[in-house]
């Protein structure tokens, strides 16, 4: 092995990480060292700036609870977390997109009957979302489950919340017709937890820290791809810059506004409410390669 210098160790320790029988780990660790090298080589960092960076990411992972993931939230925030998704989920023209998970997903919720109310007792404004659910030839996916998230009226999760659960989340099926019903309040734009170290951060810059109002879902049904997407609110403020580059214009659906009487599933309300309209299409699933 060559002594290092400044100009050779780069390709010192990309000799040394090579050193790997798994080829995918191995592809992994020299693209890493390749690229951290090159970012520090760039920025020169003081060794009074990599010592913050130490203690900022030591703080960070000291944050993390089954709760809470602050390095997921750095990643939301980098953008990361929407090239992951997109790297995942490359669908064909006019299948529904998908977007974040986000850190709010609670897995295993009850399952509701059509038309059923999942925000019982829960601050807001009535909004009933009602649709379908397609295959990119149209055909209606019959039985197909809809697992729905999202903040109350006052734009909070249950995990935000000091409730028992279940707040505002819920799996609804499909009908054999494709079609479907939630009873659901108006989701509000919020702000990602901002009293950690990704907050700490945000703060000293001018970016937004807010999410335009959305209604989170995954989407399922035997032989199509799963989809994790949101549908968000036109019109909201934040819409155009949303902190975690969720937004994808095919996802902007409007909240018509209606000043009461018969709902869609039924119901007659004496005060206004709000309808969603909107047609999820899946595409089915990719066979996998034989090894
Ligand atoms: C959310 O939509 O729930 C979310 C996504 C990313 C970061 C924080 C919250
Ligand atoms: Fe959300």
């Amino acid at each position: 092995m060559p002594y290092v210098t400044e100009s050779n160790l780069t390709d010192v320790a990309r000799e040394r990480w090579s050193n790997i029988p798994d080829p995918r780990l191995r592809e992994i660790m020299t693209a890493l060292v390749k690229h951290v090298h090159a970012f520090v080589r760039e920025i020169e960092p003081t060794q009074a700036e990599w010592a913050t960076a130490i203690d900022w990411l030591t703080r960070t992972g000291k944050l993390c609870t089954d709760k809470r993931q602050e390095f997921i939230l750095f990643s939301d925030v980098l953008g990361v977390s929407m090239l992951m998704d997109a790297i995942n989920n490359r669908l064909d023209n006019g299948a529904t997109p998908t977007t974040v998970e986000g850190p709010f997903h609670v897995p295993a919720s009850p399952e509701f009957a059509d038309g059923a109310d999942m925000a019982k007792n829960a601050p807001g404004v009535p909004c009933f979302v009602t649709g379908t659910v397609r295959d990119l030839d149209g055909k209606p996916v019959a039985g197909a489950s809809l697992d729905v998230w999202q903040t109350d009226g006052e734009g909070l999760y249950e995990a935000q919340r000091d409730v028992e659960g279940p707040w505002l989340r819920g799996v609804f099926r499909t009908r054999a017709d494709g079609s479907f019903a939630i009873r659901t309040v108006v989701p509000i734009s919020y702000t990602i937890p901002m009293d950690g170290t990704v907050g700490e951060l945000v703060e000293r810059t001018n970016i937004s820290h807010y999410r335009p109002a959305h209604i989170h879902f995954v989407v399922e049904a035997p032989g199509y791809h799963r989809i994790v997407t949101h549908l968000f609110r036109r019109g909201d403020r934040y819409i155009d810059n949303d902190v975690v580059y969720g937004v994808k214009e095919p996802l902007i659906v409007d909240f018509k506004e209606v000043p009461g009487g018969k709902a869609p599933n039924g119901e007659t309300l004496e005060s206004a409410f709000y309808e969603v309209n909107y047609d999820f299409v899946l595409q089915k699933a990719a066979i996998a390669k034989a090894a």
